[in-house]
């Protein structure tokens, strides 16, 4: 049957209303006489995009109950999709739960987590009133370098496929027995429609350098690359969203061959295809320098929805002109709207368009919070353990003095990376309602004798000072970044990190941690760490890292990356000829905990 309600509904649509359909325009745009002016198919909050600072739940829903209500009294009513990246949690809104990025949750090795995280991301999503979440970002990461490591779960291919299907299944929900392949699945108004993305390649381009050219193989792109896909496409995804990288030279904005011929004929996907942020204005191979011919290529090449965000009024007019030219069919665009309209049906936006007061509640719910604090501390991995063979994690929560120190042990931004409360993440602790840092979670660990001191940047005459501390927990690593501004050709800790690991290190007995959604350089100070953890970007649940580093359970995180030696290996990932990397893909130490999951 939504098949025929699809047919009937694009029958009766005027061409301005189909393009409308395949518009997404940004949420600063979408007043309610834009939304009817231009039919508007579906609105989103770009990066940072948010109604106010710190906008609660309600402040959200209405936002969006007001645009709904603009699109439901247009001639056809057709109700809008909104979407946002929750891909940590639903992670711009204040007092959400964050989530360890995916980097963390293929360290997991827990598939049934990754499940609940889906589920707990969708039920915050709906709690604001969204129904529709760019992620998961299913990308095979290659290469350290690339600015998106952390949103990837795994060099691995079948790491990746794991993790994907799960968190599909847990944010759409479960696909029934007799579901048709391909068919989007998205089980119902507390559920959301998810988005696999960057399609294809996106981990793999030249020098781990964002939005380059991926050069490999059909083979190869085939192995590596398009198999979290296919797991995608069985679970039902609703949508599919395009790289902004090239294949072989070849814009993936524009080719036919993979979008078309090969994820929605060969492997039969039935959501629909949307483009990324503003890529129809990047495409710019030669000779289709103009916007024009730009819209002409993306929609030929098979994308269904375009993600504009701000150009709507020139991209209606040209591809409304290239239609009555016949330079785009109209069986092309009757097929792109008939795709969101199949997902818009298939997720139940007809009968139930409007956000559920009743589902507010679910922001930064306890039980979420519980499931990302287990997250944490399974994500963590033990890399280093003690000297001589004597272990010094796990920590007694008895000490006289103990010190802290680094620029991540308290500050929720970092702890939390990119793609929190704004695009390019945070620095600070005052942007959520919501979590710990770090040197809170240690200070609500440790035992009420413990004295707990802290400093950023000790330097060495203080520390001799102080001189009897028992141990130290120091957190170094990267400040947030997101997309291009993360790609990075030295990786190496930045300052001072390195210095405040020699100098503690180098007078007290020192665990380190390295909060960072990716490897770091960290052989030329091994020698001088106690015990080395590496803790990926756990989010706001601090007391997941306590959790296993004072014992109350044990660690069991394995390396979904290999940990190189120093960046003249890269690109170096399992399986390759001559693999010498410092810790390999899998390792993890283990230690025994007093409690279990
Ligand atoms: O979903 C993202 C994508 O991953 C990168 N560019 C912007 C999109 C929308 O915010």
């Amino acid at each position: 049957p939504i098949n025929e309600r699809v047919d009937d509904l694009v029958s009766r649509m005027t061409l301005e209303e189909k393009i409308g359909q395949m518009s997404q325009i940004e949420r600063a745009n979408a007043t309610p006489g834009v939304i009817q002016k231009y039919f508007v198919g579906s609105v989103l909050s770009g990066g940072g995009s948010v109604p106010s600072e710190k906008a609660t739940a309600s402040t959200w829903q209405k936002m969006i109950t007001q645009m709904q209500k603009a699109a439901l009294k247009t001639r056809l009513g057709i109700p809008i999709i909104y979407g946002i990246d929750a891909v940590h949690g639903n992670n711009n809104v204040y007092n959400a739960t964050i989530f360890p990025h995916n980097v963390g949750l293929g360290a997991t090795r827990d598939p049934t987590l990754v499940k609940r995280i889906g589920e707990a991301t969708a039920s915050e999503a709906r709690a604001t009133g969204i129904p529709y979440t760019f992620a998961p970002c299913v990308a095979v990461c290659r290469d350290p370098r690339w600015g998106r490591c952390y949103e990837s779960y795994s060099e691995d291919t079948r790491l990746v496929q794991q993790m994907t299907s799960n968190m599909v299944t847990g944010l759409q929900g479960d696909v029934p027995a007799k579901h048709p392949k391909g068919a989007p699945y998205v089980g119902g108004s507390k559920k959301v429609a998810g988005c696999a993305k960057h399609f294809v390649g996106d981990g793999g381009t030249r020098g781990g350098i964002n939005e380059n050219n991926t050069v490999l193989s059909f083979h190869d792109l085939m192995r590596i690359h398009m198999p979290p896909y296919d797991t995608a496409v069985i679970k039902g995804i609703a949508s599919v969203m395009i790289s902004y990288s090239s294949w072989n030279g070849v814009k993936m904005h524009e080719n036919r061959f993979l979008v078309t011929d090969t994820l929605k004929k060969k492997m039969d996907f039935r959501g629909f295809v949307i483009t990324d942020w503003q890529a129809v204005d990047r495409i710019t191979n030669p000779p289709h320098r103009h916007y024009y011919h730009s819209i002409q290529e993306t929609i030929h090449a098979g994308i269904d929805m375009v993600m504009i965000p701000y150009d709507y009024p020139e991209f209606v007019a040209d591809l409304a002109a290239q239609v009555k030219k016949g330079q785009v069919s109209l069986d092309r665009v009757n097929d792109a709207v008939s795709r969101i309209l199949r997902v818009k049906f298939a997720m139940g936006l007809f009968e139930d368009p409007l956000p559920d007061p009743r589902l507010a509640k679910e922001l930064g719910a306890q039980e979420h919070r519980k499931v990302a604090r287990e997250a944490v501390r399974k994500s963590l991995v033990l890399l280093k353990n003690g000297k001589k063979g004597k272990p010094v994690l796990p920590l007694p929560k008895k000490a006289k003095k103990v010190l802290v120190a680094g620029s991540h042990a308290h500050n929720l931004g970092y702890q939390c990376g990119g793609w929190t409360a704004t695009w390019q993440g945070q620095s600070g602790n005052n942007f959520t309602g919501v979590g710990k840092t770090i040197l809170e979670a240690i200070k609500s660990a440790v035992d009420n004798s413990t004295t707990v001191e802290y400093s950023e940047e000790p330097d060495k005459a203080t520390i001799e000072k102080a001189g009897d501390y028992e141990y130290a927990v120091v957190a170094v690593g990267e400040a947030p970044y997101a997309e291009t501004a993360g790609d990075n050709q030295n990786l190496t800790i930045p300052a001072p990190g390195a210095k405040v690991i020699k100098e503690v290190c180098g007078l007290v007995k020192c665990v380190v941690l390295v909060v960072s959604g990716r490897p770091l350089v960290v052989e030329p100070y091994v020698d001088y760490m106690d015990a080395l953890v590496a803790a990926w970007l756990p989010g706001t649940e601090g007391q997941g890292v306590t959790d296993v580093l004072f014992g109350d359970y044990g660690f069991s995180g394995k390396l979904p990356r290999t940990w190189f030696k120093s960046v003249d290996q890269l690109p170096v990932n399992v399986g390759d000829k001559h693999y010498d990397p410092l810790f390999p893909f899998g390792f993890g130490l283990s230690t025994k905990g007093t409690s279990q999951d």
